[in-house]
């Protein structure tokens, strides 16, 4: 795997998969909890007990509750980044409201499909789905009171661009919360380099540090990490890219994989 656009194909046919697969939480490589059997686990958190949860979007592929985090209001608009089958879109709409608008972006193509399907069985009319790449979102500039992702940014291979237009369609003073993964120590070049793993949001992710490097790079303001949470490994998801031999030296000094939480405001 070399370059942006075979990481984008490759990420994006996988997630067709799952949303073609599934509507009950098996997919067949992602970030979420049932992945591959020995993929990460732990990663998706319990969203059923929120207001708008619509058990027809969660497909288990998060990894944070950024609605919980992201100070919404009645009336605000909301854009969720790589909103999947809608997940955090539908719980976002039960804050902000009939008055508000909740706009979630996708490049995939079922993705996209399924989030509007189950928009229009939930009679939401202020829920719109675009089909876009977030590394240029198809969003105004200077229109958004609040930005939320879930387990997403890791997938997209251009870091600083991506918050680069997150700070350019955020209205002055709007502001962030995104659940993703980051880690902290060295992952081994046989994870980072493994297709596979990028898939399930592990080799795609980079340093803490460097994550909120890009954030300040952006231009954000009162940064904040609200949420930090250590994702275990299991050693059956090491023994699909490592010989013993490296096993053993790598758990001397184990990389740190987080689900964390990032605050931002422009
Ligand atoms: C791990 S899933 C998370 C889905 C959703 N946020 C959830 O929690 O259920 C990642 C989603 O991001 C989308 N995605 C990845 N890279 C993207 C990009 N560059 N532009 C738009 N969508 C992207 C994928 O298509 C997929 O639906």
């Amino acid at each position: 795997m070399t370059t942006n656009t075979q990481i984008k194909s490759l990420v994006k046919e996988k997630y067709g998969e799952i949303a073609d697969k599934n509507s009950n939480k098996e997919p067949a490589s992602c970030c979420g909890p049932s992945c591959n059997d020995n993929d990460v686990s732990i990663m998706s958190e319990d969203y059923s007990q929120l207001e708008g949860y619509a058990p027809e979007a969660d497909l288990g592929l998060g990894c944070g509750v950024p609605t919980e985090f992201a100070k919404m209001k009645e009336g605000d608009t909301v854009l969720d980044l790589g909103s999947g089958a809608g997940n955090d879109c539908f719980v976002a709409r039960a804050i902000v409201g009939e008055k508000g608008k909740v706009i979630g972006v996708d490049f995939t193509d079922q993705m996209i499909d399924k989030a509007r399907l189950n928009a229009e069985k939930l009679n939401h009319n202020n829920v719109e789905f675009r089909f876009g790449d977030i590394e240029d979102l198809p969003v105004n500039d200077n229109s958004v009171d609040v930005t939320i992702s879930n387990c997403v940014l890791n997938l997209v291979p251009d870091k600083v661009k991506t918050f680069s237009q997150i700070y350019r369609t955020l209205k002055p003073g709007g502001h962030f919360s995104i659940s993703d993964i980051v880690f902290e120590g060295v992952l081994p070049d046989e994870i980072r380099n493994a297709a596979e793993a990028y898939v399930g949001c592990i080799s795609g992710a980079v340093q803490k540090q460097e994550y909120l490097g890009y954030v300040k790079e952006a231009g954000f303001k009162n940064i904040t990490v609200q949420k930090e949470k250590e994702i275990k490994v299991d050693e059956t998801l090491l023994q699909k890219y490592l010989t013993q031999e490296q096993i053993d030296k790598v758990k001397q000094n184990p990389p740190r994989i987080l689900s964390i939480t990032v605050y931002g405001e422009k």
